[in-house]
């Protein structure tokens, strides 16, 4: 009888648990977002520009992958002429224009800028193009938000390592330096890295995104070192030479999921925990509180013992690095699309290495979720609110703008994407209240994005715009999606409405 019970009060837990984890929908916040609220939209130069090798820009490394390997992405595509913003910039600000928008997201390419990636040949002509636009920007009362690294290394640096290399932080710097001079009488609010996790997870450790370089749990970790270092010296550059001029700000963006226990066991609860801290811990525990997190600096520490390692395969800071990392943060951008179920498990084999290995755990989606165009993309608003609350909490109330947050869909010339018309609006939705009620300091919200881009390993198979590309068309014309006019009312109103 006993035993019945027990097995008895575990169904009934993990009903409950069940219906709290998948009936977790709250009502439409419909509350105005604050006047000082800002409402964006987001690109980055690779994905949109084009002009791949003209007016001298250099190779950087999505150019080498897309012309040496085509393969590795779907459909052969590249992003040579993407969406051609290189020659449309004068369009792309009418449309922001039309929208609305008080910023607007888009990275630099470094090569355009530096066709060697050194700081000794500057390429006028791309020094032009980005004070072009910025200026159409703001003749249009746009202000430029700026993403100095969206993964586009320069070939020339790869070729001497990349991120693996600790020269890199000198590379970097002196290329924040030349943006913060050129740039910065009319750009105050820069971010350096675009998601560290796929920079070092994906391109240094699984693989799978440029450079393509397989190290898992050995290169992902030195990139991840090098990443934070070169943020702090691009950070304390600013701070040093222009900020008391400039009056800006000096960011970086994290990628991160939503991590909720598959079950209410502990050590799922414990699992989900790890994982937070194994993506927030490395990369931001150390600019906010000058190193790794404790947990996850414990756990990598362990595993490499067993497997017979003399140290820790999580490279540590020094103390001197410890110090020079603190407090290098002014603002957290955050990009988030979905979440995950988490659940607690060793891998088989000891001798396993990676990100994902080390975490022991586990990571899937319900199917009872919504899905995207992608097989991550499912529609799980209530965790962004979770995950905003956990940031609160776990580092003490910081300033966070949602630097990307979107949905997508592989369907070409889907214009009443009312799909995307939801999530934007339920997203919105659990970030007011995560505002409004858990007092979660957001100042803005940035979609992505502008338009269907070249997403990566997935080329033009996925469509993330709320204006329509036609890769088909030399003109690149783009039409708006109904989402677009949604967005536009939601920016004008700073309510949001059932549209
Ligand atoms: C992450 C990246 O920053 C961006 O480049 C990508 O297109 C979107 N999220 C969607 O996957």
């Amino acid at each position: 009888m006993k035993k019945l019970n027990t097995s008895m009060n575990k169904v009934a837990a993990l009903f409950c648990f069940t219906v709290i984890t998948f009936i977790n929908v709250n009502a439409l916040n419909t509350k105005p977002f604050p006047k000082d609220f800002k409402f964006g939209v987001a690109t980055a130069a690779y994905q949109i520009e084009g002009g791949w090798n003209e007016d001298g820009k250099g190779e950087n490394i999505w150019d080498h992958l897309v012309h040496t390997n085509p393969t590795a992405v779907a459909n052969n595509d590249t992003g040579d002429t993407a969406c051609d913003s290189y020659h449309k910039y004068k369009e792309d600000v009418a449309m922001l224009k039309y929208l609305g928008v008080s910023h607007y997201r888009f990275s630099l390419s470094w090569t355009r800028l530096l066709p060697n990636g050194f700081a000794n040949k500057v390429n006028q002509r791309g020094v032009q193009y980005y004070k072009n636009l910025i200026k159409e920007l703001k003749d249009n009362g746009i202000q430029p938000l700026v993403t100095l690294y969206h993964w586009e290394m320069p070939q020339t640096l790869q070729e001497l390592g990349g991120f693996l290399n600790n020269n890199f932080i000198d590379w970097f710097g002196d290329y924040a330096e030349l943006c913060f001079k050129l740039f910065g009488d009319d750009v105050t609010n820069w971010l350096t890295f675009n998601e560290p996790g796929p920079i070092c997870q994906h391109g240094y450790g699984l693989g799978d995104l440029a450079p393509l370089y397989k190290s898992p749990g050995i290169g992902e970790y030195i990139c991840g070192k090098n990443l934070v270092l070169a943020h702090a010296r691009a950070w304390h550059i600013y701070d040093d030479l222009f900020r008391s001029k400039q009056k800006g700000s000096v960011g970086i963006v994290i990628d991160s999921r939503w991590f909720e226990p598959e079950t209410n066991k502990t050590e799922d609860i414990q699992a989900a925990e790890v994982m937070r801290h194994f993506v927030w811990g490395t990369y931001i525990n150390p600019l906010i509180n000058g190193d790794h997190s404790s947990i996850v600096k414990e756990k990598i520490a362990k595993r490499s013992k067993q497997q017979g390692f003399k140290r820790s395969r999580l490279p540590e800071f020094t103390e001197e690095e410890q110090k020079y990392l603190k407090g290098t943060l002014d603002i957290i951008g955050l990009n988030h699309y979905s979440t995950y179920l988490i659940s607690a498990q060793k891998h088989p084999d000891p001798d396993a290495m990676g990100f994902y290995v080390d975490c022991e755990a586990v990571a899937r989606q319900s199917d009872d979720w919504e899905k995207g165009g992608t097989d991550w993309m499912r529609v799980v608003p209530w965790g962004i609110r979770k995950l905003l609350k956990w940031i609160k909490h776990t580092f003490n109330n910081p300033k966070i703008m949602i630097t990307e947050n979107g949905f997508c869909d592989n369907k070409d010339k889907l214009l009443d994407d009312d799909r995307r018309i939801n999530y934007i609006k339920t997203y919105l939705s659990n970030i007011r209240d995560a505002m409004d009620k858990d007092g979660v300091n957001v100042v803005g919200y940035t979609l992505w994005s502008l338009m269907d881009n070249f997403e990566w390993t997935l080329g033009y198979t996925q469509k993330f715009g709320i204006y329509h590309v036609d890769f088909n068309s030399p003109n690149r014309t783009r039409t708006k999606k109904k989402s677009a006019d949604y967005y536009k009312k939601v920016i004008a109103t700073r309510c949001l409405t059932d549209m």
